[in-house]
């Protein structure tokens, strides 16, 4: 017999980042961080979970087609905890199958092109907790189901909800109060796009997770960031939300951006992400706010070039209309909103 169940997860983006950890093993972050899922885009990971005991006895991973190492800690970290809290109701009730000792085939499936540039870590974990959890019929909120997922990745946390997600840094040495929070559902504002603009679909040269590291161990800015911009940014970024004030979640969003690429650049050795086509994308969302009078668009870039563009729809002729006078009408703005759009490749 084969015991089975499907969920997804969305692609997050965060508008404040989460750059740092105290605790490397258990990605507890050394700031909180705030995100956005691109719901218009429907950007996600789509996961399978079963198990059998006719399954050969080892656990198994594939995605997209290709079979994927399972014995890194951050995966075995996933299973182990889920497999847990499957095995206590197990004990409680001994009529269940014994589902916590069976070997687990996962299937996971992107829904956008790798082209995309996307990191899909973060709907990748999320995706992977929450079928397991399923298939375990585990009785688990996404808080708790997060606080696992954080394990997998730090930003995965973000992902077991949609809309606007926060994740709380925690202070707790075991981990156990950092996990992500609902800010808003998507529908709070229901006319905010997001576009991605892709630079380059080639893998970052440094991962997050190395990056973050040197960061913490040489960057003088950091120490600030983590400790007096965040923290602000966070309750200013929650009330515009709250308030559907898009100018201040837009200037956030870029000043946010724009303070964790300094405290990369402020890396020894210092870490790039962004390179002429981003910073062309930068001054492209410049002028056509400065053309608007007002802030009517926000960038914000994750450990790589590709911009995620922020607006609302009824601004998209103004937003749309000056990015392709500036980087030529290649594929996209005329497109599906929130469809991934190629602007210049390397
Ligand atoms: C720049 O979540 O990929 O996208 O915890 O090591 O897996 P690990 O890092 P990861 O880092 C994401 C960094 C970021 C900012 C963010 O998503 O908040």
């Amino acid at each position: 017999e084969i015991h089975r169940a499907s969920t997804t997860a969305p692609v997050n983006i965060a508008v404040i980042k989460y750059w740092g950890k105290r605790d490397p093993k258990l990605n507890l972050p050394t700031n909180s961080s705030l995100s956005v899922t691109l719901s218009q885009a429907d950007l996600r990971t789509h996961t399978t979970a079963s198990c059998s005991s006719s399954y050969p006895s080892s656990d198994s991973l594939l995605l997209n087609g290709s079979p994927q190492d399972v014995s890194g800690a951050r995966t075995q970290a996933c299973f182990r905890e889920l497999r847990a809290l499957r095995k206590k109701i197990e004990e409680q009730d001994g009529s269940l199958p014994r589902l916590s000792e069976m070997p687990l085939k996962i299937v996971s499936e992107n829904n956008f092109p790798t082209a995309a540039g996307l990191a899909s870590s973060a709907a990748g974990f999320a995706a992977l907790v929450r079928a397991i959890a399923n298939l375990y019929e585990l009785p688990a909120s996404p808080t708790e189901l997060s606080r696992i997922a954080r394990q997998g990745s730090g930003s995965a946390c973000r992902s077991l909800f949609g809309g606007y997600v926060g994740w709380d840094q925690g202070s707790a040495a075991d981990g156990s109060d950092s996990m992500a929070f609902e800010v808003a559902p998507a529908e709070h504002w229901p006319n905010m796009r997001a576009v991605i603009l892709v630079v380059s679909a080639a893998k970052k040269g440094v991962s997050s997770t190395a990056g973050m590291q040197t960061t913490v161990a040489t960057s003088s800015l950091f120490a600030a960031r983590a400790s007096e911009t965040v923290p602000k940014r966070m309750q200013e970024m929650q009330k515009a939300i709250k308030e559907k004030d898009f100018e201040t979640f837009a200037k956030v969003t870029m000043m946010d951006s724009n303070s964790f690429h300094a405290t990369c650049l402020d890396t020894y050795p210092p870490i790039f992400y962004l390179n002429d086509v981003s910073r062309a994308a930068i001054k492209v969302v410049e002028s056509i706010n400065v053309a608007a009078g007002k802030i009517i668009a926000a960038y914000t870039f994750d450990a790589g070039p590709n911009a995620v563009v922020y607006y609302l729809e009824e601004k998209e002729k103004e937003v749309a209309g000056l990015f392709k006078a500036a980087l030529g009408d290649k594929e996209g703005w005329s497109g599906k909103r929130g469809d991934a759009i190629q602007a210049n490749s390397e």
